[in-house]
């Protein structure tokens, strides 16, 4: 029995707009399956920590570290979102500071998507007082497409058209971040 809360999984409503399946649960746990296979092995001998951006990547960080072998720590950073929109405002706050102590450390920065790239920079740039032995990026996408800042993403999940999409942490207007796959804005 359909209760009036229940997301149906094929095809997700918004107003007047549709959100289609594109990348399926089974798609992302292989593809984690070989990202963490490839981190544990860069950074064999030593301790990363990874540090995901709040809230998208909460589950993307939870499942990708449960592909790590080698010990790892994790903290949060949260920036400020998109609020309602589906365009970012062009503006980033700093809303939740990092807890660790990053000196010497060989972080990984861990993101639900790369977009314009404005966030990945601005987060370089809070870093650079610190002198951290090594910094890089992991992003579960990319919108190859729509980069305007200058950024360097090591570690890449998934390349996606510039469109919207929703599910897997992500958001649309604080919802739907539950959703288990990645679903697109259709046209
Ligand atoms: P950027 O700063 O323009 O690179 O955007 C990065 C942030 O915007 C991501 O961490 C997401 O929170 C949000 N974002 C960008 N594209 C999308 C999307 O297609 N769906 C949901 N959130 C998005
Ligand atoms: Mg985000």
């Amino acid at each position: 029995m359909a209760k009036e809360n229940e997301i149906k999984l094929d095809e997700i409503h918004v107003g007047n707009e549709v959100f289609v399946p594109m990348i399926s649960e089974e798609k992302i746990q292989l593809r984690l399956a070989e990202l963490g296979k490839q981190i544990s092995e860069d950074y064999q001998g030593k301790l990363p920590i990874f540090i995901g951006v709040l809230n998208g990547s909460f589950i993307f960080m939870a499942d990708l570290v449960k592909n790590v072998s080698i010990n790892c720590e994790i903290d949060f950073m949260k920036l400020s979102s998109y609020g309602e929109a589906k365009i970012s405002s062009g503006n980033v706050r700093l809303l939740k500071e990092l807890n660790a102590d990053i000196n010497e450390r060989h972080i990984i920065i861990v993101e639900d998507i790369v977009d314009s790239g404005l966030s990945i920079n601005y987060i370089e740039k809070l870093l650079e007082p610190y002198t951290p032995a090594s910094v890089k990026v992991c992003s579960l996408l990319t919108k190859p497409d729509s980069l305007k800042y200058q950024v360097k993403i090591d570690y890449i999940g998934f390349e996606i058209p510039n469109k919207f999409v929703i599910g897997y942490g992500l958001d649309y207007a604080q919802k739907y971040r539950n959703l288990r796959s990645i679903y697109v804005l259709s046209e």
